[in-house]
């Protein structure tokens, strides 16, 4: 039995496996090459090294750098690591699939692609790899408004699977904001997510270091750091320098880079108040999502204010390094809110072991962000689909370990959480 099918549990055929993680291998020649990148790079820490090397300086530092010292980060993954599963054996004989449902759409696994802002940066087109390997392995993802596709283009590449992120886009009375709205409604997007967790600018001192200046600008130094990138210097060739598309509406036509950023930092800013959260429930009928909930009574407040999802999540690690991690959190959020709001979870994610932590410990599924720019990085516009493959088959993996028939089996295992908060921890 090759790896390939050893990792699908199945005894020959490749095809077999359709239907349960999204996307199967074509050929024996695809099945192949998945085999030969799995043996290269078997985790997203393998993608992450290859892509420090691989990519001009700023390109990694802007993504991979966090608030302060990393602290944040380095927490984010300790804390999942000390998370511990007890197993049940005896009932699971081969990797059960990782199917579940996320506001009533189905999806081939509880895991996304987390939104991220002028991901370009750090390899351009970024965007649009990511739509295409999240529509093909049916995987949701998740189009930040500061893109280089608009919400349209997002529908065409990842109709079944696109959600989208918005920024505050305040000035005069959110013109930008609702009508970015009316968008990705007529395009199709399932879910609005609005962030809340940016109320101010912070500074990553690693992005300071490698030279990225803002509003972002290709300066000299970051020139010359491209050229050392013959991938990063294709894709740009491909791509285009990136810009935020989906703003193309509002800014005046023939601007410069810099002006168009400049209208951008006028225009946008700050976090939603819940005044304003309460406009956009009313504009947006679809499922609603606030990214950034760390504190009970913010999810309590949330729900009772019709919001349908609440991201958990510290930003990744990038806003200040004094924050809780998302996963020690968690426990008290669930506690909270019961089974009233889907609760999405991000912030440190490297393996399909930790989409199986945070949902044993309450989440409905497991987003990525970082990681996913790591396999672009590494393998360019085949790395999110290697991911995604390595993420959804260690998670299948994980339940079968586990004695879990389905994801949703995960939320009955026996958990020892040493760093999670209790409801009572809130109180005062
Ligand atoms: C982000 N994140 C983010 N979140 C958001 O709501 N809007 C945004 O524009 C961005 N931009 C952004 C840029 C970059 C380079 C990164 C790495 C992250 C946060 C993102 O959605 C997610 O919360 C974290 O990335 C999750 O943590 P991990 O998986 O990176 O550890």
């Amino acid at each position: 039995m090759n790896a390939v099918n050893k990792i699908a549990g199945q005894g020959g055929k490749v095809s077999q496996q359709a239907g349960t993680t999204g996307m199967q291998p074509q050929s024996t020649r695809e099945a192949e090459e998945r085999l030969a990148l799995t043996r290269a790079f078997p985790t997203a820490m393998d993608l992450r090294e290859r892509a420090r090397r691989l990519m001009p300086n700023f390109a990694f530092e802007y993504m991979d750098g966090g608030a302060g010292n990393d602290t944040n980060i380095k927490r984010n993954w300790a804390a999942l690591d000390g998370v511990e599963l007890v197993p049940r054996y005896g009932k699971v004989a081969e990797p059960p699939p990782a199917e579940c449902t996320l506001f009533g759409r189905s999806y081939s696994a509880p895991i996304g692609i987390a939104p991220i802002g002028g991901p370009g940066t750090s390899f351009p087109g970024a965007e649009t790899y990511f739509a295409k390997a999240a529509q093909a392995a049916r995987i949701p993802y998740a189009l930040g408004v500061l893109s280089g596709i608009d919400v349209e283009r997002g529908a065409e590449l990842a109709p079944d699977v696109l959600w989208f992120q918005l920024y505050r886009f305040f000035r005069n009375e959110h013109k930008i904001g609702l009508d970015l709205t009316r968008r990705a409604k007529d395009a199709g997007a399932h879910v609005l997510i609005l962030t809340i967790d940016t109320p101010v600018r912070t500074t990553r001192p690693r992005e300071t270091k490698s030279g990225i200046v803002n509003p972002f600008k290709l300066t000299m130094r970051l020139r010359l750091d491209a050229l050392t990138s013959p991938r990063w210097m294709m894709s740009l060739a491909r791509n285009g320098i990136p810009r935020f598309v989906s703003l193309n509406p509002y800014v005046p036509a023939n601007i410069s880079l810099a002006d168009s950023a400049n209208f951008i930092r006028r225009e946008q800013g700050g976090a939603f108040t819940w005044e304003e959260i309460a406009r956009y429930r009313d504009h947006w009928k679809g499922p609603l999502v606030l990214k950034g909930v760390l504190h009970p009574s913010d999810a309590e407040r949330a729900i009772a204010m019709g919001v349908d999802g609440l991201f958990v999540t510290n930003h990744g690690g990038r806003q200040i390094e004094a924050l809780p991690t998302s996963i020690d959190t968690l426990p008290a959020i669930k506690a909270a809110t019961g089974n009233r709001a889907t609760l999405i979870f991000d912030s440190g994610v490297r393996s399909g072991v930790d989409v199986a932590r945070a949902i044993a410990c309450g989440a409905d599924c497991a987003f990525a962000g970082k990681s996913f720019l790591w396999s672009l990085g590494a393998l360019g516009e085949k790395g999110p689909g290697h991911l995604i493959h390595l993420y959804t088959e260690d998670l299948r993996a994980s339940l079968g370990q586990l004695g879990c028939l389905s994801v949703d089996e995960l939320h009955g295992l026996t958990v020892r959480h040493p760093g999670a908060w209790r409801l009572q921890d809130f109180a005062g």
